[in-house]
């Protein structure tokens, strides 16, 4: 069986499906961008998240059409920059976003950041609701709101977030934030799931790998999965795109569980959504 059949479909609330394991691809330029995401659809990924913020739309367009997979078997994740919050400005910045990709649609549009000091994100989704209206994004939601933010936007507006992308790894586990998007339908994203590489070198995680022979981000995604979350590691490097789809035949028991949330030391490893303004 291919990667790609291993790796389960979750359904969000509009009744479309996004893979549980994609590519987050924030770091690279357009060309190590391109190269990372045709590689990473060659050895079995479908799905790729990828923002207006880090600049390699082009590479990730580039990387879709290198790889020949027709649009429809890919799932691809834009968001939108803060610099372009209010409404008019988001229509403009997601038709940049769709000409740097070269793509007809994006399979998931996300406010990137609810820039609460700024507070033009409600404003911001109602445009939102315009390009999925038209057809231009399959579905949308967001990233890093936190419950009141989301609470807004259920008050003011018609459209509930599919998704919401937050940080999330066994250092900061985000537990009350998950479950909130869990008791309202809502899929969460985790970001930096591998705590951009904090997680290795962990004699926990070590010794729960060594007991299941597999490596710890094998054993770090698997929990993730375990939990329900969608999950975007990212790499450019072949053989960990291999690995780190590779987590579909074990399974970890309630003590390993047990021995991962106790690792939980409330650190981020990016700004807190309260506090960025962008
Ligand atoms: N919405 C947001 O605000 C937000 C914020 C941050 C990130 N994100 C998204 O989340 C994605 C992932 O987060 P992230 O890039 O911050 O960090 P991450 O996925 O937690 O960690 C990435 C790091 O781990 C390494 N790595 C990956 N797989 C490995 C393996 N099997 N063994 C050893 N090392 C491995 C990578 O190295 P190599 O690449 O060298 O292999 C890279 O240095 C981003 O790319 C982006 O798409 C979203």
């Amino acid at each position: 069986m291919s990667a790609t059949q291993k790796v389960p479909f979750l359904t969000q609330s509009d009744g479309r499906t996004i893979p549980q394991i994609g590519l987050g691809i924030y770091g690279p330029d357009d060309a190590g961008t391109a190269d990372a995401v045709s590689t990473a659809i060659e050895v079995g990924y479908r799905m790729i998240d990828t923002a207006a913020l880090y600049q390699n739309e082009g590479g990730v367009g580039e990387g879709i059409r290198r790889s020949g997979l027709p649009r429809e078997e890919l799932y691809v994740t834009t968001k939108l920059a803060d610099d372009s919050h209010g409404y008019d400005s988001a229509l403009a910045a997601f038709d940049a976003s769709l000409r740097r990709l070269g793509l007809e649609y994006v399979d998931l549009y996300l406010i990137h950041w609810p820039l609460p000091g700024v507070d033009r994100y409600v404003e911001t989704w109602k445009a939102f609701e315009r390009i999925l209206a038209d057809g231009r994004a399959k579905s949308i939601g967001v990233s890093n709101f936190q419950p009141r933010h989301l609470e807004r936007l259920a008050a003011e507006t018609t459209v509930l977030p599919v998704s919401n992308q937050i940080e999330l790894h066994p250092g900061f586990p985000n537990d009350a934030m998950r479950r909130y998007d869990s008791d309202h339908g809502i899929l969460t994203v985790a970001w930096s799931p591998l705590g951009r590489g904090r997680v290795f070198g962990n004699p926990v995680l070590d010794g729960i790998a060594d007991k299941h022979g597999k490596t710890i981000a094998q054993v770090v995604l698997r929990w993730h999965v375990q939990l329900g979350n969608v999950v975007i590691p990212k790499s450019v490097t072949r053989r960990r795109l291999i690995e780190n789809l590779d987590v579909f035949d074990f399974a970890l028991d309630a003590e390993d569980m047990a021995e991962i949330a106790s690792l939980e030391n409330g650190v981020r490893t990016g700004d807190d959504p309260d506090l960025y303004n962008g």
